[in-house]
């Protein structure tokens, strides 16, 4: 059985990637997840805040230097240590490169366009495979339109791309408002794939404590709807995008769904942290089992099958929804409502 892929360009032996988290941040760990099977694996973020925090402090430490005792020169040298953040993170890139066969996909994750991305160029010198963006925005000021929010999406991929050769993919969450649009010149800007979709991470309120308490929820099966409408409506439309999917892949079904879908690849996090590594072995084989079952002798045979031929995805789209809103039953909905709606 084929389980082959391609994604970013690059051949993956298998659909599923290991997406970012603390789980991929350690080379033991990381032996696991290819051990158990990961096609590949993104390493956790290098933060925008993190780069520039660092530039500021760089910058401090050194006019500090320049004019002043032996003491603040050795405070100077405290600043070089404290530049071990981001210069882990480009020896983790180098030490999993150089101990994995997989793709290793390095990523930084921030909103703006400025000197910060040129960490992408030490990234691809660390000799990350591929580098994946992931930008992470909420736009709440009254005084910027949707319109200036995607321009400036699609000029940081620009930027990133300006200082790399290797693939770069672009991790979004939904909540534009034409995701389409934005997925064409996003393509056009130079990404070559597209992770669809990134987690909203979502506050909530402790009615005890009468306040807002953070904390990371990990995601279920029911999360995949929305990205698997986006795949099924991007997949084979886009002129060179790969796109992978994100978000509920709990197991086998999940990938299977989202690569009938249209995902040329598939990701998974929550699983991972939930059931250690080696869970990606038994997802695997349910992927193998059910494969052999329906007489699929490769993904390639099976990708996209499933996904919107309609001319007029949108159209269809509203079909479906009108169809559904008055489709629907229950024990206090009887069906019966006159005719109140036009049929569809
Ligand atoms: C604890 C935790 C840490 C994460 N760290 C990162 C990160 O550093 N960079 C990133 O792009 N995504 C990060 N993510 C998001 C995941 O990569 C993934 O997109 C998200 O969890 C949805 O996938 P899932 O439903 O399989 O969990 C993190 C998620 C979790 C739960």
């Amino acid at each position: 059985m084929d389980l082959t892929t391609s994604y970013l360009g690059l051949t993956l032996r298998n659909p599923i990637i290991a997406s970012a988290s603390p789980l991929c941040a350690e080379l033991h760990m990381l032996r696991r997840l290819e051990d158990a099977g990961a096609a590949a694996v993104v390493l956790p973020s290098l933060f925008e805040e993190q780069l520039r925090h660092e530039a500021v402090l760089t910058d401090k430490m050194t006019n500090v230097g320049a004019e002043s005792s032996p003491e603040a020169t050795s405070y100077f040298s405290a600043a070089v240590t404290y530049n071990a953040g981001p210069e882990r993170y480009l020896d983790l890139i180098a030490r999993t490169r150089a101990a994995l066969d997989i793709p290793v996909i390095a990523s930084l994750n921030g909103s703006t366009v400025a000197g910060w991305v040129d960490h992408a160029r030490l990234i691809e010198q660390a000799g990350a495979s591929a580098l994946e963006l992931n930008i992470y925005r909420i736009v709440s000021g009254a005084t910027t339109t949707g319109r200036e929010a995607e321009a400036e999406c699609v000029a940081l991929v620009r930027a990133v791309r300006g200082c790399i050769a290797i693939p770069l993919a672009v991790k979004l969450h939904p909540h534009f408002s034409a995701f389409g649009e934005l997925a064409y010149a996003l393509d056009g800007a130079g990404a070559d794939g597209l992770v669809l979709f990134n987690r909203l991470y979502q506050p909530d309120i402790d009615l005890v404590r009468l306040r807002w308490h953070n904390d990371v929820a990990l995601s279920s099966p029911r999360e995949t709807r929305l990205g698997l409408l986006w795949l099924s409506m991007l997949s084979g439309r886009l002129p060179h995008a790969s796109l992978a999917a994100s978000t509920g892949v709990e197991d086998a079904e999940e990938v299977i769904r989202y690569l009938l879908a249209g995902a040329d690849a598939v990701m998974t996090t929550s699983a991972l942290l939930r059931h250690g590594p080696e869970h990606l072995r038994g997802m695997l084989k349910r992927l193998r089992d059910w494969m052999e079952a329906r007489d699929f002798a490769s993904v390639a045979a099976m990708r996209g099958l499933l996904r919107d031929r309609h001319p007029d995805a949108e159209a269809q789209q509203r079909h479906d929804y009108v169809d559904t809103l008055t489709g629907y039953r229950g024990p206090y909905v009887s069906g019966d409502v006159g005719g109140a709606w036009p049929a569809t």
